[in-house]
């Protein structure tokens, strides 16, 4: 349809039509078995179904696409003007086919693999008649106890701003009238992940300051990307909700982003402005949302309760409803939906169910990180494995995202283990050694009803302590619940669960080769599992492939390459933790007497693993950096180079990280930042150069008077493989 065609659409609208378009329903409302996210059973005035303008959760059941294609033929039957109903889904890391959970797939510090993902994820829920992806989750994540950190790709802002660039380009695609790809909308705008006291849905106080220094880049690089929708977060910025924030959403958003595409609230964030206390009823939080610029309102109905009668009062100008309308008409057409409202239910699909999976398999390979390797025990040489904890044999590898993923779908790692040692070189035996959870958790008591609790777990304890001790190596699957980590699931306690560290303890006293696996959607206290453990891998929720994936590295065939995409702390009494902190007036120091300086008296002040860490197979040596000039201009560039060498005899693959200090600034600047990473792979032997370019809009920041740029002085730059390790080069950007 041509934009004029649309603008002429808009003036045949009457007011109660335009206003219901900017309304979004559960598609437990259109089909009630057909909806998984939310409300199933949702009563709503019929009027309000028959001319609301998108659904939400529809097509992720079983019955999929022909569940959406029912409902758009009744839907625009009825419609005055035959409008196409939109259709949104949370798709964030995968639809049929699931992939790595997205902080795994910051793991991979591979955006491109992540960009593959997103297409394959567009292309199965795009044929399924899904038009909106609400992803990706940009939300900067420093606090693991918040459990949405399993939806970030971390604590850094340069990697969530590639990654989310990527996603957004995955997901749509080269046109987006194609029935393979989807519209995205980036969440949660803003700071979402810097919840209060790392509770979700609390408000969050930062500084102008710290909002725009770490918070808002990751955002503006998916708008970048062409995001065509953006989503109001729930919690307050500094005691004013998001969804009611004109700075934010107007200014910030629309303004300085430049931002023209659709934004929408959160689920029910527009009627939430009344129990934050921010709107008087729900009359006041349409009006108000509404001044602030959110398009959609989703699953509130304020908006098609009250829209009318504000701009027939005069309260909101019609014109501004008109400009919201226009937005989200626009972007059914940039759907293709006015002239294919079927749009993706009978396209073939591009890839096969081979490519599918392997691309999921390459992808859990890459986002798992080793933590620890001592007497290699990996790669796998046992000839007696036993693969033991409640993880080996569970399917449940799937966030509680993977809204339409089906469990019996995914390979879970003892049978992996099955389809890798078939020559009979290797034994191996399985036990699940306890239950996933300790007895006194909602969690448990609503999901593992069991009376015999005790009696269970000592029977499950007595089979593994046996199958460890017949065994020369224990693969050890431990790990948090994947119900632990998603939306309001946040912890004040990130250590295993005790029947699992029960376990652990008779394992390790039973066997002297303990490979411990952890998975996880968030980073866990961990120092009992390295202490008591000869190697250590975090598997996060590795989805479909995740038994193959893992295989896969614990065999050799791939070597592991992941690197922490958030700081696993010693204690969650250092929540929030993060690398890029700043020095204090009084740095703790390196050694010697710590006496009055920036510490804790029980805890050391950086992270049992840091942001970037990781290890592989052979044996991966950083040179010193080499600097291609000492000083740099304000339009030069330098090139910082190592040489990096694989001296071991088995392949190697890291992600090599450049960081950056600057010494001295307007504002105090932290002790390092990450400004460029590449992912090298090295053949035993082998070695090869990196290097990369540092040029000053690099090193340009929010300053002390609150502008963004450079400042001339001194820097100091590290080519390393994690956030801690390597000496720093120094170099000057002269005024
Ligand atoms: C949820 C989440 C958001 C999701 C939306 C739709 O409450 O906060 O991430 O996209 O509702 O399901």
């Amino acid at each position: 349809m041509t934009h004029q065609a649309l603008l002429q659409l808009l003036a045949d609208m009457t007011l109660e039509e335009k206003a219901m378009q900017l309304c979004q329903l559960p598609g437990g409302v259109y089909n009630p078995e057909a909806a998984v996210t939310g409300i199933s059973r949702y009563q709503v005035d019929p009027r309000i179904k028959q001319l609301a303008g998108s659904t939400l959760g529809v097509g992720l059941g079983k019955k999929g696409s022909g569940v959406i294609r029912k409902i758009q033929e009744e839907y625009m039957e009825n419609h005055p003007h035959h409008i196409p109903l939109l259709f949104m889904a949370d798709i964030i890391h995968g639809h049929r086919t699931v992939f790595p959970c997205p902080l795994g797939q910051g793991a991979t510090f591979d955006p491109e693999l992540s960009r593959q993902s997103a297409a394959v994820q567009a292309e199965e829920a795009g044929l399924d008649g899904i038009h909106v992806t609400f992803s990706p989750m940009a939300d900067l994540s420093r606090d693991a106890r918040w459990g949405r950190v399993m939806e970030s790709t971390g604590e850094d802002k340069l990697l969530n701003s590639r990654m989310a660039a990527a996603m957004v380009r995955g997901y749509q695609g080269n046109d987006l009238r194609d029935g393979h790809s989807m519209a995205s909308c980036v969440k949660h705008f803003a700071a979402y992940g810097a919840a209060d006291a790392g509770r979700d849905y609390n408000n969050t106080e930062l500084s102008e300051h710290t909002l725009r220094e770490y918070f808002l880049p990751a955002y503006e690089s998916a708008i970048r990307a062409g995001a065509k929708l953006v989503m109001s977060s729930f919690n307050s910025w500094n005691g004013i909700p998001v969804t009611g924030h004109q700075w934010l959403m107007k200014k910030v958003l629309r303004e300085e982003m430049g931002f023209a595409g659709v934004t929408i609230s959160d689920w029910d964030a527009v009627g939430q402005l009344v129990p934050h206390g921010y709107a008087a009823d729900k009359r006041d939080a349409a009006l108000k949302a509404m001044q602030a610029g959110v398009d959609i309102d989703m699953c509130t109905c304020a908006y098609a309760e009250y829209l009318q009668a504000l701009a027939q009062s005069g309260e909101i100008d019609e014109k501004q409803l008109d400009e919201a309308v226009l937005r989200v008409l626009t972007l059914k057409n940039e759907l293709g939906l006015f002239e294919n409202p079927f749009r993706g239910l009978a396209d073939a699909p591009r890839f096969t169910d081979a490519d599918k999976r392997a691309l999921a398999r390459k992808a859990v390979a890459e986002s798992l990180v080793l933590l620890k390797n001592e007497g290699e025990a990996l790669p796998l040489s046992g000839k007696r494995v036993a693969f033991i904890g409640p993880y080996a044999q569970s399917e449940e590898l799937i966030s509680s995202w993977a809204l339409a993923g089906e469990k019996e779908h995914t390979v879970s790692l003892w049978e992996a283990a099955q389809g890798a040692f078939t020559q009979g070189e290797t034994q191996i035996r399985t036990a699940p050694g306890c239950t996933m959870l300790d007895n006194d958790t909602e969690l448990s008591r609503g999901h593992y009803q069991a009376d015999d609790w005790d009696a269970q777990n000592e029977a499950l304890l007595r089979d593994a302590a046996e199958a460890a001790a017949w065994a020369d190596t224990v693969v050890l699957c431990l790990g948090e619940h994947h119900l632990q980590s998603g939306e309001s699931t946040s912890r004040v306690f990130l250590r295993l669960p005790q029947v699992q560290l029960r376990l652990l303890h008779a394992v390790a006293a039973a066997c002297d080769r303990v490979v411990t696996l952890v998975f996880c959607g968030r980073p866990l206290e961990l120092q009992q599992a390295s202490r008591l453990s000869q190697a250590l891998m975090v598997c996060w929720l590795p989805g479909t492939e995740g038994g193959n994936g893992i295989m896969d590295v614990l065999t050799g065939k791939v070597p592991p390459s992941g690197s922490l995409p958030m700081s696993f702390p010693y204690a969650v009494g250092q929540e929030p933790l993060h690398y890029d902190s700043y020095p204090t007036g009084r740095p703790k120091p390196a050694s010697g007497w710590a006496g009055f300086t920036s510490r804790y008296l029980d805890c050391p002040n950086e992270a049992l693993y840091p942001f970037g860490f990781g290890l592989s197979y052979g044996n991966l040596s950083v040179s010193p950096v080499t600097m291609s000039a000492s000083e740099l201009t304000a339009d030069g560039k330098l090139t910082a180079s190592v040489t990096l060498k694989n001296t071991g005899d088995l392949p190697a693959a890291r992600t090599v990280q450049l960081y950056i200090r600057d010494l001295t600034g307007s504002r105090v600047r932290p002790v390092r930042e990450l400004k460029d990473f590449r992912r090298v792979a090295l053949a035993p032997g082998e070695e090869t150069a990196v290097s990369f370019t540092v040029d000053e809009p690099m090193l340009r920041f929010w300053r002390g008077d609150d502008t963004f740029g450079s400042e001339p002085g001194a820097f100091r730059l590290w080519i390393s493989l994690d956030s801690m390790s390597g000496e720093p080069a120094e170099f000057a950007l002269n005024a």
